[in-house]
């Protein structure tokens, strides 16, 4: 590869889950540091940063047609220097390099600290892969926040030790670490002094975080919870995601104590059937799945509740399939994720015999989607009439118009006197599939 000049302005392209968003905010933030500023939207950047996903479909594909968008001038001028980052750098990090000379560095999502000095290597001339797996590095290395937007992210535990038959996660994001404890009491304080006013605990197996606290006590995510509450300028606290394996007494207890804690759960339960459960090799059962939900609602009456789910695994029978659709009226969900199963290279599934039929999962998908679609709306409606905080993020397209959260997360627009990072009282008055319509309270 031949020398180039420095690159001086970057754009991140985040694909895929939350954890990659906060990935990439880390990203900007590291190469602001190095004095690389962000193309400002429309414009060429000099560095193109791809924060890619392996979680499900023609993950791959996409990143080489993206790299060669990116050579042909199709989505800029001039063809930038190319980083590939996230989750198919992990997996394919190799093969990229083989096959795409476009690219300069490759890197996996538990080194991108090293991010700064392989551009470096790439103005030298040279192209350089970097997957290593522990992710404490990364995180020790984290530069300091500037600036936050009223709702931000913070990665309190990575990687899975599940082993979801489907799952490429324990195989791009490594085992389950935690974050120390003290360094994300700090990194909370700093959002919340940067103007965060509500933070989402985030991991893949969020509720499996453990901890000390200062006084060498062991704390889970609840402790964590109960902790960062105490700060009288952060007012909101979410996490996402977890397995309903790892969801103690004590966070049950929590979502009835801490009012902070918002009343919103998303608890995957990818089927409703047993065997294929199983298969899938969750350890839950639908029963057992439902008898948690229970627990939860009655610490938290309101608690509005969320869930990803997989049609079409390897064998699901039609009936089986159903057994999904019955959990699905039984729950009523406020608000669901759904997919197509799709097989994971290097996943136990991906080999499993009886794979199914694509026209049969797009019938499966449909009816789910229509059922959970069904239930969103029938949420919403039944918020109407509610007063409730709305936590203003941006502006409307309508002129005095807001845009924000419910503390069940639910879009909300209103008009009138707000500000972004404002908590205002708003009566809701009008409901559609995917926001609210809301009037300020006077
Ligand atoms: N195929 C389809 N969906 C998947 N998910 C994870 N792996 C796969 C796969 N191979 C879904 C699960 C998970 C969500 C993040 O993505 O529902 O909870
Ligand atoms: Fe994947 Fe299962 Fe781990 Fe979730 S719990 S990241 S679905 S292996």
């Amino acid at each position: 590869m031949q020398k180039t000049a420095s690159p001086k302005t970057y754009r991140v392209k985040s694909f895929g889950c939350q954890m990659n968003v906060y990935d990439g905010e880390r990203m900007a933030e590291m190469l602001a540091e190095k004095g690389i500023t962000e193309a400002p939207e429309g414009e060429d950047a000099d560095l193109v940063v791809l924060n890619t996903c392996h979680i499900r479909e023609k993950a791959a594909e996409k990143v080489y047609s993206d790299i060669g968008r990116l050579t042909k001038g199709k989505t800029q001028k001039k063809a930038p220097m190319i980083a590939v980052a996230g989750c198919v750098a992990q997996a394919e990090g190799e093969e990229i390099m083989a096959r795409a000379p476009a690219v300069s560095m490759v890197v996996g999502p538990q080194a991108y600290h090293r991010l700064p000095g392989m551009i470096d290597d790439a103005v030298a001339g040279k192209r350089s892969t970097d997957t290593d797996m522990p992710a404490d590095a990364k995180f020790a290395a984290l530069p300091k926040r500037r600036k936050s937007a009223p709702s931000a992210f913070l990665t309190i535990q990575e990687g899975c030790d599940k082993f979801c038959t489907y799952c490429v996660v324990p195989y791009t994001r490594g085992a389950e670490i935690s974050r120390p404890y003290s360094a994300l009491v700090d990194e909370a304080k700093k959002l919340v002094e940067a103007g965060a006013k509500e933070i989402t605990l985030l991991g893949q197996n969020v509720s499996a975080w453990t901890g000390e606290d200062d006084r060498g006590r062991k704390l889970g995510m609840a402790g964590l919870i109960r902790e960062l509450a105490k700060d009288p300028d952060l007012k909101r606290i979410r996490y996402t995601t977890s397995h309903p394996a790892d969801m103690d007494d004590e966070l049950i207890d929590t979502h009835g104590e801490v009012g902070k804690l918002m009343p919103y759960l998303h608890l995957p339960v990818q089927s409703g059937n047993d065997r294929v459960l199983k298969a899938m090799n969750r350890s839950h059962t639908a029963e057992s799945y439902l008898h948690l939900l229970e627990r939860f609602r009655a610490a938290r009456p309101d608690l509005a509740l969320s869930g990803d789910f997989i049609v079409g695994f390897p064998g699901e029978t039609d009936a089986e399939f159903e057994d999904t659709l019955k959990v699905v009226d039984q729950v009523r969900y406020a608000q669901a994720y759904s997919f197509k199963y799709s097989p994971r290279p290097g996943t136990p599934a991906a080999t499993m015999e009886n794979q199914i039929e694509p026209q049969v999962m797009d019938e499966r998908l449909q009816r789910l989607q229509a059922a959970l679609r069904r239930d969103q709306q029938a949420f919403n409606e039944a918020s109407i009439g509610k007063t409730c905080e709305v936590l203003v993020e941006r502006r409307g397209k309508l002129d005095g118009q807001w845009l924000g959260k419910s503390p069940w997360l639910q879009s909300v627009h209103f008009t009138g006197d707000a500000d972004i990072g404002d908590l205002i009282e708003v009566k809701l008055i009008q409901a559609g599939q995917n926001s609210l319509a809301g009037e300020i309270v006077a």
